[in-house]
């Protein structure tokens, strides 16, 4: 997998590159992060990426050459096909999830626009970007941090990534729910005891405990996402127990 990522910051993606996950699956060539300073692509003596917004208005608007030109330089240097995602970090963008995380795993290439400032050119989201993305409803002083957070998502569903891929698997959201407590040693610490079922070695009993408390806990904090998973018949009874309980 590739990322091909559009910045005037490439030093912001240093300490996430260098660390953990995302450095260990660079260093096992699962994955690389190509930088491209979009500055290298400006035309002008001051290497200027943005400008003043037509119309007026406060703060400037990054300039559409420098990123058609970085996104085209970038094309052809990697041989990039028309179905590859060239994805706009931007708060306008479909939230972005852990769906979308697993679909994008699957690609060998993925370029990311990082925008800046109060806005990127019109003409970027409509010629370049064929998808936008959000990372939740705030807005970042820029896209970088956006992207390094599509690229972690991304990174740790690739096969080899995490030390084994189930372990990506209990995540929360994959199951479409909220993860279940999760507990080491001592069995313990400061008077908090770690349930005596996960003492136990009863795995059929471990499951099953463990497949409710992610129930309560969506169910408590992100009632949302009940809606869209598959719950069976059991699932169901439990959540009409936490619903009863709350009358
Ligand atoms: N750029 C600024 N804010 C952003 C956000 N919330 N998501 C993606 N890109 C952004």
């Amino acid at each position: 997998m590739r990322f091909h990522v559009l910045t005037i910051f490439p030093a912001m993606f240093d300490g996430p590159l260098s660390e953990s996950i995302i450095s260990r699956a660079v260093e096992r060539g699962l994955v690389r992060v190509n930088l491209h300073d979009i500055r290298d692509y400006a035309t002008d003596k001051h290497r200027s990426v943005d400008d003043y917004p037509y119309g007026g208005g406060y703060g400037m608007v990054m300039k559409p050459e420098p990123i058609f030109d970085a996104y085209t330089a970038v094309k052809h240097a990697a041989s990039l096909g028309e179905d590859t995602p060239v994805v706009l970090l931007t708060p306008q963008g479909t939230p972005f999830s852990q769906p979308i995380a697993e679909r994008l795993a699957t690609l060998d290439d993925i370029v990311l626009i990082c925008g800046r400032y109060e806005g990127v050119d019109e003409r970027v989201r409509e010629q370049v970007a064929n998808c936008e993305l959000s990372v939740g409803d705030y807005v970042l002083s820029g896209g970088e941090l956006a992207a390094m957070i599509v690229i972690d998502a991304v990174t740790r569903l690739i096969p080899g990534a995490v030390g084994s891929i189930e372990s990506t698997q209990d995540d929360s959201f994959s199951t479409g729910l909220l993860q279940f407590p999760q507990y080491t040693r001592p069995a313990e610490h400061e008077g908090g005891k770690v349930p005596d079922i996960l003492l136990s070695g009863n795995h059929g009993e471990i499951e099953k405990w463990r497949r409710r408390e992610s129930l309560r806990r969506t169910y408590h904090r992100r009632p949302d996402l009940l809606d869209s998973v598959t719950l069976s018949d059991n699932d169901r009874r439990f959540i009409d127990t936490l619903r009863s309980n709350d009358n």
